[in-house]
C-alpha cells in the first residue's frame, strides 16, 4: 500500500497589506510570505476504503468533512480518477488560529503527498490551483520559500530567499478568527501601509536588517486596545532581547521576531515561554519543490 510522510512548514507574513474588498467577498491582498521550519508532519496512506483523518494533540470535528478530505477529493477530480481509500495522520506542532497557516500547511502537505504518490508529473501550478479550492493560503503552502502573494493570496511570485536568521514565534492566549479580522477592516482607515517594494528590495540585497526594518501588517491596526497592548508588549520583549524587527503574522495573534544572532534568539524564546506556553524557535525554509 502506498504511503508517504512530508513536513508541513508554517508561514509568517513579512508584510501584509489589504488593497480592498472584492465583489466575491474576499479581499485583494499584497503580502510577502515566508515558510518557516516550525511545522506539522503529515502522513498520507492508501487504505481499503473511505477517508479518515487522525491527529495527535487536536480533537477533530465529529462528522464534519475536513479540509484535508475536500483537498483530496479535488485532487482526484482534477485527475479524473476515483479517490482510493485514504488515511491522513497529522503530528501537530503549529498552533491553530494563530496566523501561521497551520491548517493550510497540512492541506498543502496532503496535496504534495498525493502528487508524489499518484501523479508525479502533475505541474506544481495545478497543485496550487487545487489548493486554492480549499483555502487562500494553501497555494503558498504548496510552494514554500519566499513569495509575493497577491489576489486572494494565490498569485505568487518567487522572491529572493530571506537571509539566514533565527525566528522566534510567540502566540498569546487569545484567538483572532480570520473572517472577523477581515470584517473589522471593511470601512476602517488602515493608516500607513507596509512598504512592500522596500521589502522586495531588501530581500534582493540579502539585507536582513533592512528586511526587519520593513516588517508590517495592517491587521495590527484592527486590534482592540487590549489585544493591541499584548501584541505590543511581545514585540517590545523580542526587540529588548535583540530582535532586528518584530511583527504580527497574518490575522494573528502570533508575533514573530527576526534575529541575526541565534544565542539572542534562544534567550528571547526562554524569556517569553515562561509567560507564553506557545513560543517557538524556527528558521526560514526554502522553496519546497524538491522536498518530497
Ligand atoms: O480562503 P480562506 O477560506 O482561508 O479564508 C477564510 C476567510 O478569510 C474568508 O471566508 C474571508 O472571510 C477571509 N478572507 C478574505 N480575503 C482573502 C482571504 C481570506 O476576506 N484574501
Amino acid at each position: 500500500m502506498k504511503t508517504l510522510t512530508l513536513e508541513a512548514p508554517a508561514k509568517i507574513n513579512l508584510t501584509l497589506d489589504i488593497l480592498g474588498r472584492r465583489a466575491d467577498g474576499y479581499h485583494d491582498m499584497r503580502m510577502v510570505m515566508q515558510a518557516v521550519s516550525l511545522g506539522d508532519t503529515v502522513t498520507v496512506a492508501e487504505t481499503t476504503g473511505g477517508f479518515s483523518l487522525l491527529a495527535e494533540g487536536i480533537s477533530l470535528p465529529a462528522g464534519k468533512v475536513t479540509l484535508e478530505q475536500l483537498a483530496a477529493e479535488a485532487f482526484f477530480r482534477r485527475l479524473d480518477r476515483l479517490m482510493p481509500g485514504l488515511e491522513v495522520r497529522l503530528a501537530k506542532r503549529v498552533p491553530a488560529y494563530a496566523g501561521l497557516g497551520g491548517g493550510s500547511a497540512d492541506v498543502a502537505a496532503v496535496l504534495r503527498c498525493l502528487r508524489a504518490l499518484y501523479a508525479p508529473d502533475l505541474p506544481r501550478q495545478a497543485l496550487e490551483e487545487i489548493g486554492l479550492e480549499v483555502g487562500s493560503d494553501v497555494p503558498f503552502c504548496v510552494r514554500g520559500g519566499t513569495c509575493l502573494a497577491e489576489g486572494r493570496g494565490e498569485i505568487l511570485t518567487d522572491l529572493p530567499p530571506l537571509p539566514d536568521c533565527a525566528i522566534v514565534l510567540c502566540k498569546p492566549d487569545f484567538g483572532l478568527p480570520t473572517p472577523e479580522l477581515f470584517a473589522r477592516v471593511d470601512g476602517a482607515d488602515l493608516g500607513s501601509r507596509p512598504d512592500t517594494a522596500a521589502m522586495e528590495a531588501a530581500l534582493a540585497r540579502g539585507d536582513l536588517a533592512a528586511v526587519a526594518a520593513c516588517l508590517g501588517n495592517v491587521f495590527e491596526r484592527m486590534l482592540t486596545e487590549d489585544e493591541g497592548a499584548e501584541i505590543r508588549s511581545i514585540k517590545e520583549a523580542l526587540l529588548r532581547h535583540g530582535a532586528l524587527g518584530a511583527a504580527m503574522s497574518g490575522s494573528g495573534p502570533t508575533v514573530f521576531g527576526l534575529f541575526d544572532d541565534r544565542q539572542k534568539a534562544v534567550r528571547a524564546e526562554e524569556a517569553l515561554e515562561g509567560r507564553y506556553r506557545q513560543t517557538y524557535l524556527a528558521a526560514p525554509v526554502k522553496i519546497l519543490e524538491n522536498m518530497e
